[in-house]
């Protein structure tokens, strides 16, 4: 069972609300630019105090979407609002200061994201410094012993530590400046399977004990509903379907999330891997026929509409009309990427 946030949080208005958010890159030179929409149209809620996961392939936009919501890449379109503000069009002084401690990143790599000629205290203690908050022994020590790490730690450095350990070191790095919301992107997939649940366990803690917003990114639904409240299902740069966890696990609608799910293991599914049955799968992903919205004419390729399919705890569960946009070329890229069939971690 994933633990359930107090239901308190379903009250108070979403930490982040991201709507329309759009990433083009463009690629090529002056007589041959070539656009490539990396997002499109995202809509997306994190509320308080909740763990929401971002699951999707490799190439859907997991990353793009991370960077934007942190500010290290510019959206083409859309607005984020972090507690309501328009964040993106905010101009004063020291706001953006401000946003980026209230938003913290932790990477994927935790051998290139702490620079091997320091000790770990100088990780925890320059954000605090760059935030004009005073670090104190005590505070640092705190800080360790939060994360799960020994503190006399502070002395290490990285090279001392393993691949779990730095990962740590990069959650208290986050932690360091009390941010609203932390955005984890794949923070365990380079991790040795054996570690991987101490990181997904101190997710959780974050959570429960101190009421931290996260998106946790992720290609691993199972992980995902371990550790999260609500999934959101990146395909191809759009947002397909979204729900509770264990709702959207139990009853995926969307032929994607479908697919996705096939290649997670499941002690309770007898039936053994089936190489064909997934080839359909993937197939339906972009077969308009697949949709079953399609002849209700209630959307069409350019109107994306969520169809409500369900609610659980209050939090709808939606799938987006499959006709709309599955069959663009980046879609194409995105399925019939070199993904191993039995990948999962
Ligand atoms: N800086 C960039 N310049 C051009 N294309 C990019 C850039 N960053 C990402 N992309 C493209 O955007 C798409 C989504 O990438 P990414 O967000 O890294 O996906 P994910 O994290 O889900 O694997 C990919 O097709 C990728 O090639
Ligand atoms: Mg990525």
């Amino acid at each position: 069972m994933t633990p359930q946030a107090p239901a308190t949080t379903a009250t108070r208005p979403p930490v982040m609300s991201v709507r329309g958010l759009t990433k083009d890159f463009t690629s090529g030179g002056l007589f041959s630019r070539a656009r490539h929409r990396a997002l499109n149209a995202v809509d997306l809620d994190i509320p308080h105090g909740r763990i929401v996961a971002l699951v999707g392939e490799s190439g859907s936009g997991k990353s793009t979407l991370a960077r934007c919501l942190a500010r290290l890449e510019q959206p083409t379109r859309g607005e984020i609002r972090l507690d309501g503000q328009d964040v993106l069009r905010t101009r004063k002084r020291g706001a953006s200061r401000a946003y980026r401690g209230a938003v913290q990143m932790v990477f994927q790599d935790p051998f290139g994201s702490l620079n091997p000629v320091h000790r770990v205290e100088h990780f925890l203690r320059r954000p605090l410094l760059l935030h004009g908050k005073p670090a104190q022994e005590s505070d640092l020590r705190a800080l360790m012993t939060t994360v799960g790490l020994d503190a006399d730690m502070l002395q290490s450095y990285p090279h001392e530590l393993s691949g779990g350990q730095r990962q740590r070191v990069a959650v208290a790095r986050a932690l360091a400046v009390d941010p609203r919301l932390v955005l984890a992107d794949e923070p365990t997939s380079m991790l040795d399977v054996s570690v991987r649940v101490g990181i997904l366990n101190l997710m959780r803690r974050l959570r429960d004990e101190r009421s931290i917003s996260m998106l946790y990114i992720t290609h691993d639904l199972a992980s995902a509903r371990y550790v999260a409240d609500t999934i959101q299902v990146l395909f191809a740069g759009e947002l397909v379907e979204g729900g509770d966890s264990l709702a959207l696990m139990d009853r995926p609608g969307h032929p994607y999330t479908q697919l996705l799910l096939s290649a997670v293991p499941d002690p309770e599914r007898t039936e053994p891997y089936d190489p064909v049955r997934r080839a359909a799968l993937r197939a339906a992903v972009l077969t308009p026929e697949s949709c079953p919205y399609a002849a209700e004419g209630t959307c069409s390729r350019t109107t994306p509409v969520r169809h409500v399919i369900g609610e659980d705890d209050g939090e709808p569960h939606w799938v987006r009309c499959h006709l709309y946009a599955p069959a663009t070329p980046t879609a194409r890229r995105v399925l019939t990427a070199a993904v191993p069939e039995t990948e999962n971690g």
